[in-house]
């Protein structure tokens, strides 16, 4: 079987080894990350194909970064936004746009100055869980864009370009541009926490997004059942592959509290995601319960937070907001 060694000594061939900042191969997906150097289509292109030909590569992605040279610098620009972190899940529909608000208004209630940023190119919800659906951005020089300031933190959503009953067909490279505009054009203004609602799966997007803003860690959201465990776990998986801390993991949906009798009924199955976040050696971050107020107050733009800042929900997601800002420190 093909292992990482193999994969570096195909990249050789083509680049020199100080521009090989590492290789990984995730689930059949070799990638290559090279360094310091402009991007060359065609040597990309020749090294694809011959990893390609290597057992066990089904999928190549070559990514350009840059550290040291500000020339060769290929990072995406986002102006005035001190650390950004991504929300993030395998499986689709598992709540990480309810949480992403949640946690984005719970860091900016303990004190942090936050943005949230939706890149979810296939459903784009964020506009609707802080009411700025249908309201097209304002911009002053025609140039950049005012994010919408809302509830005390700053936010811009892909969504904003396009309608959302307009299915996206963007292929990668053409969503990959489209994100990069909106983030660099934004005028951000001071943000210490920039968190990203990054779109559901694995594949080329989310695996260039987490490269290109330099993610300083991403928060995996999972509930309990098997089904969306195994895909947390390749979340987990593929931000390690390409350098980026995992801060943890979310249980969404952990247990249903009964509002008469106050009992907790663990609908999905008892601590799934604890018990999978300790098997993969991953700090689990807290659990959140499953309730008819999460959903009813993030559909009408007033998440949880804001709308019922003493409950235990409330709560829960303050205690996330707290252990992220003690890990980022
Ligand atoms: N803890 C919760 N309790 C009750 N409902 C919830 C909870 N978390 C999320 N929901 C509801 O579940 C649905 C899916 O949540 P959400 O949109 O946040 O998921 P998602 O992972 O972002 O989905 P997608 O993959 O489509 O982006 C929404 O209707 C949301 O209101
Ligand atoms: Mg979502």
């Amino acid at each position: 079987m093909t292992d990482n060694t193999a994969i570096r000594m195909v990249a050789e061939k083509y680049f020199a080894p100080e521009y090989i900042e590492s290789v990984s191969l995730f689930r059949g997906r070799a990638i290559v990350t090279l360094v310091n150097i402009p991007e060359d289509a065609q040597k990309s292109e020749s090294l694809k194909q011959e990893l390609l030909a290597l057992d066990g590569v089904e999928k190549v992605s070559v990514v350009y970064t840059a550290i040291k040279d500000s020339e060769a610098d290929k990072h995406w620009k986002i102006r005035g936004v001190k650390k950004i972190i991504a929300v993030a899940s395998g499986k689709g529909g598992v709540g990480k746009s309810t949480t992403a608000v949640n946690i984005a208004l719970a860091l900016k209630r303990q004190g942090q100055k936050v943005a949230l940023f939706d890149a979810d190119i296939y459903g784009p919800s964020i506009p609707t869980m802080l009411g700025y659906e249908g309201i097209v951005p304002v911009s002053y020089d025609g140039q950049t864009f005012e994010p919408f300031d809302v509830m005390g933190i700053k936010s811009m959503s892909i969504g904003t370009l396009v309608s959302r009953d307009t299915p996206l067909i963007w292929r990668g490279p053409k969503a990959c541009g489209a994100l990069q505009q909106l983030l660099s054009d934004v005028n951000w203004g001071e943000i210490d926490i920039m968190v990203i609602d990054m779109p559901p799966g694995t594949g080329d997007i989310q695996i260039t997004l987490s490269q290109q803003v330099r993610l300083n860690g991403a928060v995996i959201v999972s509930t309990p059942q098997d089904i969306a465990l195994i895909d947390a776990v390749k979340g987990v998986n593929m931000f390690k592959a390409v350098n980026v801390p995992i801060l943890g993991v979310v249980e969404n949906m952990s247990y249903h509290l009964c509002e008469k009798c106050g009992h907790k009924e663990y609908v999905f199955g008892e601590h799934g995601a604890q018990d999978t976040a300790k098997k993969i050696e991953v700090d689990f971050l807290g659990e959140i319960p499953l309730n008819i107020k999460i959903r009813t107050h993030a559909d009408e733009g007033k998440p949880i937070v804001i709308a019922d800042p003493d409950s235990e929900f409330a709560k829960a997601y303050l205690d996330i907001a707290d252990k992220i800002i003690t890990k980022l420190k």
